[in-house]
């Protein structure tokens, strides 16, 4: 049989395809697991009758793998790479062609699990309760429970979850009150009726309530946040999901609502599980500024959820088709293309940095990334992001944006609850535009360099871009090159958090760092070090350590103990090692516990601490 497309997985998916998964686990707080029983119902998809089903598991502990008719035997290979331990099971009657084969496999997690983030209750801001959640992207799923880890699989999904607290999950609540389950536990019960991959396998628990938020949304946080929460998202949620569906076409999974993890929580997670996107309260600034966030996570209710990448290595269909999709739901809702092209703006400038950061000719600035002993997470940047919105805005472009629109829904509605590569989607892309009635777009398509696109590193080629609303902040910024000029802080009281950040892109890009007395200027006058706005504050770090202000290193050692994601955190410290190893190492050994699982490797690994740097 050909090996399976995804190079991340060591099951043998292509003799066996879960349909099915029920998930009947405890959330033990005091032993910091989940232990209980997953039951995967899988199809044999060869009648040449395989014996052996091999799932992927990662650190998990198993006791038992069960099936209909009794015990089977079982053995957890060893280690080998990133993609964790193989758990192969013998089924030695196999199955035909199309026969389910129900494996029951006792399990609980292990203190080594990737997956899951435990908070005490000094974390939270109530001091109640401890909280819990999960993030499985991209192979974190395996950490849980042993499974096809893979997004070419998709299986429906019950919960049966048993927890003294509040439990939300990636499926729709039972209706009815949750049953007493023994001491203070309550059974918690949900069901994903539409198939999704391993990686968006989600729980989330502790002092949780909720409020409406819109038609079909809630939010849910703490007790203290939910006022704030409300108000944050009310105004916008119905809009965009009104814009997406038009789009696209109407949502599919019942309910959008949105879990803001506690205030303390270390990583930001932005991350679009469906019926319950978790977010970090970052995206809480009092302002609705930051709602971006929410059109991006709702964007993958289409791009991602629904349509999946079948392997990291096609990353961009779900992340740069998600890009795309929000900037246009969030030009629609300004009722403006110019707030696509200031979004857009923003993000080549980051490609351009991520680009610079590995050197143009690297394997990770390719749009489809070979992911053959790579882990996920080290391949993980924003290329597949930009480059990937970049490639779809481009075709968006060639064809017009009339027919383009009715591309998108084809496209989504042929895929949906399906898989596919890049190949599979330049078929669908081209398939559709053979129709008669695009006839006269035939040499222009013909001009697509599809190799090209698909495997060329380095940066794309570049749009012309409405710069309107960009204009303005690099003006500012050119001022700022002139020795004479003196800023004052009305040069930006009447622009918006983004276009702040577009201008200071551009100081950060100046070929000459800033004078230590310019970046002293530029955090005062602007008030950029007092910001309350993350993003803010890191680019005008990056900019005074690049101009090595000594005064600006211990706010950036402080930052770094009050953030986690991995987005600022590694940057940060690759720069502030540049000007100052000590502090460095120092702030990271600091808040190492601090750090989610995934981020203090990969800034291990930066700061040359894994014996494995790039
Ligand atoms: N799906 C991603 C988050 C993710 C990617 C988690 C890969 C684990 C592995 C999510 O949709 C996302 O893209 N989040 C962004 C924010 C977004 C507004 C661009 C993030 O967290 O950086
Ligand atoms: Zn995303």
């Amino acid at each position: 049989m050909a090996p399976v497309r995804d190079p991340n997985t060591l099951s043998n998916y292509d003799a066996w395809r879960t349909k099915h998964t029920t998930a009947n686990l405890k959330i033990d707080f005091a032993d910091k697991c989940l232990r209980g029983n997953v039951v995967l119902e899988l199809e044999s998809q060869t009648d040449k009758a395989s014996t052996e089903i091999i799932l992927d598991s990662s650190y998990v502990s198993v006791a038992s793998v069960n099936s209909g008719s009794g015990p089977l035997k079982w053995e957890i290979k060893a280690r080998t790479g990133p993609n964790g331990s193989p758990i192969h099971i013998a089924v030695p009657a196999g199955a035909s062609e199309g026969d389910i084969v129900k494996l029951e496999i006792e399990v609980a997690t292990t203190d080594k699990c990737t997956a899951l983030q435990w908070l005490t209750p000094a974390q939270t801001s109530n001091k109640k309760a401890p909280f819990m959640f999960s993030q499985c992207q991209a192979i974190h799923a395996r950490s849980l429970f042993p499974c096809q880890d893979t997004p070419d699989v998709k299986s429906t999904y019950d919960f049966n979850i048993t927890s003294p607290h509040v439990v939300v999950a990636s499926g729709v609540q039972v209706p009815g009150e949750p049953e007493s389950a023994g001491e203070d536990d309550k059974l918690y019960k949900f069901e994903q009726k539409v198939p999704i991959p391993s990686y968006l396998f989600a729980l989330a628990s502790g002092d949780i309530v909720t409020a409406p938020v819109g038609q079909r949304s809630l939010v849910a946080t703490g007790p203290n946040e939910l006022a704030e929460s409300k108000w944050e998202l009310e105004e916008d949620m119905d809009n965009f999901i009104d814009h997406a569906e038009k789009i696209v076409f109407p949502y599919q999974w019942g309910q959008y609502n949105v879990l803001v993890l506690p205030p303390a929580s270390p990583t930001e997670v932005r991350m679009e599980n469906p019926i319950f996107t978790f977010a970090t309260p970052t995206i809480i600034s009092g302002d609705r500024q930051n709602v971006d966030v929410i059109a991006h996570e709702l964007s993958h209710s289409w791009s991602g959820n629904l349509v999946s990448t079948c392997s990291w290595e096609h990353f961009w269909l779900n992340e740069g088709w998600t890009m795309y999709l929000e900037r246009r739901i969030i030009a629609a809702v300004h009722g403006s293309n110019a707030h696509f092209d200031f979004s857009a703006i923003r993000g080549w400038s980051a490609l351009e940095d991520a680009i610079a950061e590995y050197g143009k000719d690297h394997e990770f600035t390719k749009l489809c990334i070979s992911h053959k002993g790579i882990d996920p997470d080290d391949a993980f940047s924003t290329v597949p992001y930009e480059k990937g919105f970049h490639f779809v805005y481009y075709l968006d472009r060639l064809v017009g944006r009339e027919n383009f629109d009715k591309f998108i829904p084809h496209y989504f509605g042929k895929w949906a609850t399906k898989s596919l590569d890049s190949y599979e989607f330049k078929d669908t892309f081209l398939d559709f535009f053979s129709a008669p009635e695009y006839s006269s777009l035939k040499e222009k398509i013909a001009e697509i360099d599809w190799e090209g696109r698909f495997h060329t590193p380095g940066l794309p080629p570049k749009p012309e871009f409405d710069t309107s609303l960009a204009d303005v902040a690099y003006e500012l910024a050119k001022k700022w090159q002139s020795k004479d000029f003196s800023p004052s802080s009305p040069d930006i009281s009447s622009w918006t958090g983004n276009q702040v950040l577009v201008f200071l892109g551009a100081v950060q890009d100046f070929e000459e760092p800033l004078t230590v007395a310019q970046s002293q200027t530029l955090g005062k006058v602007y008030s950029l070090s007092d910001s309350k706005n993350v993003e803010l504050k890191t680019v005008y770090y990056h900019i005074a350590l690049r101009a090595k202000d000594k005064d600006a290193y211990q706010g950036v050692a402080e930052l770094l103990g009050q953030v986690g994601r991995m987005k600022f955190v590694r940057p940060l410290f690759r720069s502030l090692v540049k000007v100052d190893r000590d502090l460095a190492l120092k702030t990271f050994e600091k808040n190492r516990d601090f750090y989610h699982p995934i981020c203090r490797q990969m800034v291990e690994k930066d700061l040359g601490l894994a014996g494995e740097a790039k």
